[in-house]
């Protein structure tokens, strides 16, 4: 069976993409807190990030200016571009990472074939402390919202690394 664990390089870099509805809040940030951790560690080149949405509300659009604010009390930039996800990134990324369990549903009815949700995983999934294993939508709240959303990704993201990292040649 395959799994979204497999071996990486520079040369054959990993490949993860993080999705939400809009792109604009949740996606971004667990995309920006994903490159800053990486790049801290010195791994860059074994990694390539991206983020995309279920929706095609917030195309070409930078992320959200409230998680902006958050992800730079953190001294994280977060650079993404608003898009939609499509067939192809179910091809190309190693894992896709689905903040809700609604982000989910709309990623495996992507999957017509059936071939592909072994690589489709909830973030939370990889959260030391997962409660109910959702990254709320902040973006109808306040920015405590926002805090909260940022406080999981960091903690996800960190432990994903961590687990990404024994497969490293
Ligand atoms: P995101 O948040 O999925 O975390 O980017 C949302 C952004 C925009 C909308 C919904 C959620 N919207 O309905 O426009």
């Amino acid at each position: 069976m395959s799994s979204f664990l497999r071996p990486f390089s520079k040369e054959n870099p990993y490949k993860l993409c993080f999705v939400c509805l809009g792109n604009i809040c949740r996606s971004p940030t667990a995309e920006g807190v994903f490159i800053h951790k990486v790049k801290e560690a010195g791994l860059s080149s074994y990694f390539h990030i991206d983020s995309a949405g279920t929706a095609a509300y917030h195309i070409g659009k930078g992320a959200d200016n409230r998680s902006q604010e958050i992800a730079n009390k953190y001294g994280v930039h977060l650079p993404s571009r608003g898009r939609q996800l499509t067939y192809a990134d179910l091809e190309e990324f190693d894992l896709i990472l689905a903040m809700d369990s609604e982000n989910f549903s709309n990623i495996s009815h992507l999957d017509t074939r059936g071939i592909y949700s072994y690589k489709i995983k909830m973030i939370r999934y990889f959260d030391p402390t997962p409660e109910d294993g959702e990254v709320p939508d902040p973006y109808y709240g306040g920015a405590q919202g926002f805090e909260n959303v940022f406080e999981m990704l960091d903690r996800s993201a960190e432990a994903l690394l961590e687990q990404l990292q024994e497969h490293m040649e």
